[in-house]
């Protein structure tokens, strides 16, 4: 049928439509593959930037080996462009790249722990699909490039243990869609840019380890998804803002090592009850411990030590069952009366407890027993400096686990216990300048792992037990200022382990410094002055070879 016919024209229309339409694809052909070549030449760029690949990873990344294939890369399965570059931890040492800007379709960099030197070249900023960008743990020098500010899809910025310096970008605030940065470990300067209070999905800002200063921004109560804050280690100052404190999410709030000041909330722990590391140690912090203490039932770790606070530590705090930091060290907490140290009985209650620190306060009264009663996963106990009276209870020999224990300066009376025989791990044993009396017990010879020990400053009288040869870690020994008495031990002195100091000065020892002094061989400093010494001194002692004072 005629109809069916096609006519001339529409057959020279089908041919040019033939024709052109190839021809669009085939020029669309050409763009898609010299885009897939944009890509292929830009890793090869990538690769140059290389200087050292100990795994041989680069090895895969030749001809014919289609680039797709090349170890780390990752291509979208349609257009088979580049979309995501890893190489985590491989040693490889070398620089980035600027072609890496070319990688248009890149959704991933993440070259972690690496030792990539040299700048982060600015064309990242032309990556606009660029969702997570971690160049953390590299030795990477320069700013972080303004032009990062372009990717507007990116969620995760990590350039943490860096050698960055320059300004943490104001302009980062403009990328909407961020969760996470982390920035620690470099040598950013200037303010926490208050613009990152407009990062509503912010829920990690860490950025610890800097030279940051200012204040930490108010804007930054505004993130309501903030898990973690962490920037200890810089020079911020002032107060930070109770905006902060009402961030129901916050998990971590670490401020460490700056020069904040100002006093915490009473309330803090029922805005904050989340809380699980809280640590404002070595500032300027005042003001009392908060009530709400009791109530951050998810704590961990409570570390407010170095600062400038008052008053009583809460009495209740036996809920706190995920406690294993607990530290209020050099404060002028406490108030030397009979009442400071009853928070102590509630904490028996913390089995989670690791490390405990009073050192350095003004507490008072007489250390309850129930101190016996901690946690036996207890690790290190700290109450030097205190004013603490009473005997030093015996029940402690249940805390086998303990590797230091110090109780120095407080007023501390009757025997050192015997039953401490017990505590095998003991590494620290600080019990100088008390008024405890009696012998030092021989059960001090159970204690293998001993390495520092300090007696100095009572009023222990007797010999030291020979016993204390088993003591083969000893390093430093102070048993000065005592009422020690007979001839000096060879035991003692046969300690090889002593390198720093052994001091038995101030004493009523007699007789001869034995020939062993010689065994000393790694001693810095011998003190045995002030005692009732006679005889000649040993030649052997030329062989205390590291000795610097005598
Ligand atoms: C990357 O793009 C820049 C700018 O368009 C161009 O000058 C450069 O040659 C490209 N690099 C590669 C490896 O294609
Ligand atoms: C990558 O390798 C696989 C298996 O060897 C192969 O099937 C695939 O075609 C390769 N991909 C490309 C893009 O060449
Ligand atoms: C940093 O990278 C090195 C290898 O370059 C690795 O040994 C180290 O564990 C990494 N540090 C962290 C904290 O990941
Ligand atoms: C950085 O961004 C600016 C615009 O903000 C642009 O003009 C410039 O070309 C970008 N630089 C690179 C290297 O991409
Ligand atoms: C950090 O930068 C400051 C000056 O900006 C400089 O004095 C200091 O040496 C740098 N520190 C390191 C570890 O590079
Ligand atoms: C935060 O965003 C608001 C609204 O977009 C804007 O008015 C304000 O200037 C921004 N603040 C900062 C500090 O960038
Ligand atoms: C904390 O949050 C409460 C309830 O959302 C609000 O009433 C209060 O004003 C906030 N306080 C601060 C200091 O932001
Ligand atoms: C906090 O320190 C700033 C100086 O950095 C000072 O002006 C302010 O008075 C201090 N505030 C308190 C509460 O100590
Ligand atoms: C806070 O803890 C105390 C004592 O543990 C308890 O009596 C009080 O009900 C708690 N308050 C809140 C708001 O959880
Ligand atoms: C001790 O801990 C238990 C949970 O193990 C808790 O139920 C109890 O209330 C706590 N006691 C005190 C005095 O806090
Ligand atoms: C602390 O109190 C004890 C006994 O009540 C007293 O002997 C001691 O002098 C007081 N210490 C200070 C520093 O006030
Ligand atoms: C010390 O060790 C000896 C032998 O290992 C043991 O008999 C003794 O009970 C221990 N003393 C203490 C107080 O632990």
């Amino acid at each position: 049928m005629k109809f069916d016919e096609p006519n001339h024209y529409t057959l020279v229309y089908q041919v040019f439509l033939f024709f052109s339409i190839n021809l669009v694809c085939l020029q669309l052909q050409v763009n898609a593959s010299s885009e897939k070549e944009t890509d292929h030449l830009a890793l090869l760029k990538f690769k140059q930037g290389i200087t050292s690949d100990p795994h041989g990873i680069f090895n895969s990344w030749n001809d014919p080996l289609h680039f797709c294939n090349w170890t780390g890369i990752t291509c979208g399965r349609r257009h088979q462009r580049v979309t995501s570059l890893v190489l985590v931890g491989q040693n490889l040492v070398g620089s980035i790249s600027p072609h890496i800007g070319n990688l248009s379709f890149l959704r991933l960099i993440n070259l972690e722990s690496n030792t990539f030197r040299g700048e982060i070249p600015r064309q990242v900023g032309n990556l606009f699909r660029l969702q997570e960008f971690d160049l953390g743990n590299n030795s990477l020098r320069g700013e972080i490039p303004l032009n990062l500010s372009r990717c507007f899809q990116l969620n995760i910025i990590y350039l943490w243990w860096n050698n960055l310096i320059g300004k943490i970008p104001a302009e980062l605030c403009s990328l909407r869609k961020l969760q996470m940065i982390r920035l620690g470990t470099n040598n950013l300067t200037g303010e926490i840019p208050p613009s990152l209070g407009n990062l509503s999905s912010l829920t990690i800002f860490t950025a610890p380890f800097n030279n940051l200063e200012g204040s930490i921004p108010n804007e930054m109560g505004q993130l309501k998804s903030l898990k973690h804050v962490s920037v200890g280690g810089n020079r911020l100052s002032g107060i930070i803002s109770p905006s902060l404190f009402n961030i129901t999410s916050l998990s971590t709030l670490g401020v460490e090592s700056n020069q904040l000041n100002g006093s915490l909330p009473d309330n803090i722990c029922f805005t904050l009850p989340n809380l699980q590391t809280f640590t404002f140690d070595e500032n300027y912090f005042s003001g009392p411990v908060p009530n709400s203490l009791s109530n951050a039932s998810h704590l961990e770790v409570f570390d407010i030590s170095d600062n400038n606070f008052v008053g009583q530590v809460p009495s209740n705090l036996g809920n706190l069952q995920s406690l294993s930091w607990l530290n209020f060290e050099i404060n002028n907490l406490g108030s030397n009366s009979s009442n400071d140290l009853l928070f102590l009985t509630s904490l028996t209650n913390c089995s989670n407890l690791e490390m405990f620190s009073i050192y350095g306060n003004n507490f008072g009264g007489v250390l309850p027993d129930s101190v016996a009663n901690f946690s036996t996963g207890l690790i290190a106990l700290n109450l030097g400096e205190n004013e603490i009276t009473g005997i030093i209870p015996a029940a402690m020999e249940n805390l086998v686990n303990l590797i230091t224990l110090h109780m120095n300066e407080n007023l501390f009376t009757g025997f050192i216990p015997s039953q401490f025989g017990k505590l095998q791990k003991l590494q620290s044993l600080l019990l100088g300048y008390n008024q405890l009396s009696g012998r030092i017990p021989s059960s001090i010879g159970n204690l293998t792992q001993l390495s520092s020990v300090l007696l100095s400053g009572n009023k222990l009288e007797g010999s030291i037990p020979s016993s204390i040869r088993n003591c083969q870690h000893l390093y430093a020994v102070h048993i000065a200022e005592n009422r020690l008495s007979g001839e000096l031990p060879e035991e003692v002195l046969g300690l090889t382990s002593l390198s720093k100091i052994l001091n038995l000065s101030f004493n009523s020892f007699t007789g001869h410094l034995p020939t062993e002094v010689g065994k000393l061989k790694n001693v810095n400093t011998l003190d045995i002055s002030e005692n009732n010494l006679s005889g000649e001194i040993p030649e052997t002692i030329g062989g205390c070879l590291s000795l610097e004072y005598l």
